[in-house]
């Protein structure tokens, strides 16, 4: 089979090896001349991101670059990024990279022309109906990591650089135009993001397809995401270069991210506060919370996990699948609780207060409280 296709679902993307030389394609179809690509520190200086600018820059496209882009990226960053979009007279933004420069290149865009202050469009309600849709700017995303699937979303995470409060700012608008998702891309990833971002890919499915609300599109995108990671990230993980499990998990964390629509839960619930306050890699803490919410919801969600595993290739319904959730986080050196993350255990207090405010927080099957909320955090240490 040829993993190379072009599809418009969720948004038009171009899929395969080699597919970023069609960069300047993508901004003839975006109608962007002057892009700023947006990525984030670690990567400004990779020879991918001087690839993908040497590309624009034959183009005639030049190869404007902005990269004060934090792990977990905060409103400073996002005020600086949109100074040299429209220092650089810029008219559309390459956000490239992992969920950094992905989130904050889609809100420079978003914010290059708007006039009130970046948390007034959090997702919340219609907040999103405040922003001028005519001044966003076009996005082409390109992700160069497998997990975060921010590349076909229609939200930013945004850190609150005072509180370490995680915001989901949301528009429409903000679901680039056009996504060129070329595995070779990945291919430099070392082990540790290889597995961190790839079992964030596996959390988004997982939280998917436990979620209690209604999306039955979003419950088998869901099923078949979990099964391309279970398949493919041990082998990505293995050897870096086998292109096609790259390419594999690069269509999970698509998937992961398509899926969510339908909620997440627990996981992220706890795992933003986790990253806001203690700068954890948000994947990786993805997956040291997963067995604890596992058991959390166990009762709620076994039926569809019993039905689920036979697809996926494991034996023992849902029992099964939470035993093997725990040897594959071995399998893929993922510590076994948060202290080894350099987590605290004082802090619980405000992790529960941030979890209980998260937006993720409605999505988990089982309603959350402060009383299993704190539970959980002290399971997962
Ligand atoms: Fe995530």
């Amino acid at each position: 089979m040829t993993l190379t296709a072009n599809w418009s679902y969720p948004t038009a993307i171009k899929f395969g090896a080699g597919r970023i030389a069609e960069l300047p394609a993508a901004c003839a179809q975006a109608g962007i001349t002057r892009p700023l690509l947006v990525t984030d520190k670690g990567l400004a200086g990779l020879p991918v991101t001087a690839g993908a600018l040497d590309i624009l820059d034959a183009a005639g496209l030049g190869r404007a670059m902005f990269s004060e882009v934090d792990p977990n990226p905060n409103e400073i960053n996002l005020a600086a990024g949109v100074a040299a979009y429209q220092a650089g007279g810029h008219d559309g933004v390459i956000a490239f990279g992992g969920g950094s420069g992905l989130d904050l290149g889609k809100m420079v865009a978003f914010m290059a022309g708007q006039t009130r202050p970046i948390w007034d469009y959090e997702d919340i309600g219609d907040w999103w109906t405040r922003a001028n849709a005519d001044a966003i700017a076009p996005i082409i995303a390109v992700p160069t990591t497998a997990g975060t699937g921010s590349e076909v979303g229609r939200a930013s995470v945004i850190t609150n650089s005072v509180t370490h409060a995680k915001k989901i700012i949301f528009h429409p608008k903000v679901l680039p135009t056009v996504v060129i998702c070329d595995p070779e891309l990945t291919v430099g990833m070392p082990k540790f993001i290889t597995a961190g971002t790839g079992l964030d890919a596996f959390a988004h499915c997982v939280e998917a397809f436990s979620s209690p609300h209604y999306h039955p599109m979003s419950q088998g995108i869901a099923l078949e995401g979990m099964r391309l990671v279970i398949d493919y990230l041990p082998r990505a993980y293995a050897d870096g270069t086998d292109i096609e499990a790259r390419a594999q998990m690069m269509s999970a964390a698509a998937m992961g991210a398509t899926a969510f629509q339908k909620g997440l839960g627990a996981i992220h619930a706890m795992s933003h506060p986790v990253g806001a306050y203690f700068n954890t890699h948000h994947g990786t803490t993805n997956a040291v919370c997963m067995p604890a919410v596992l058991d959390l919801n166990a009762d709620v969600i076994r039926d569809r996990f019993d039905r689920a595993t036979g697809y996926l290739g494991l034996k023992g319904g849902y029992a099964g699948f939470r035993a093997f959730v725990q040897d594959f986080n071995d399998s893929l050196g993922i510590p076994r609780g948060l202290r080894d993350l350099g987590v605290t255990e004082t802090a619980i207090p405000d992790l529960v207060a941030g979890a209980l405010t998260d937006p993720s927080c409605g999505g988990n099957p089982v309603p959350l409280t402060e009383t299993n909320l704190t539970a959980l955090f002290k399971a997962a240490f």
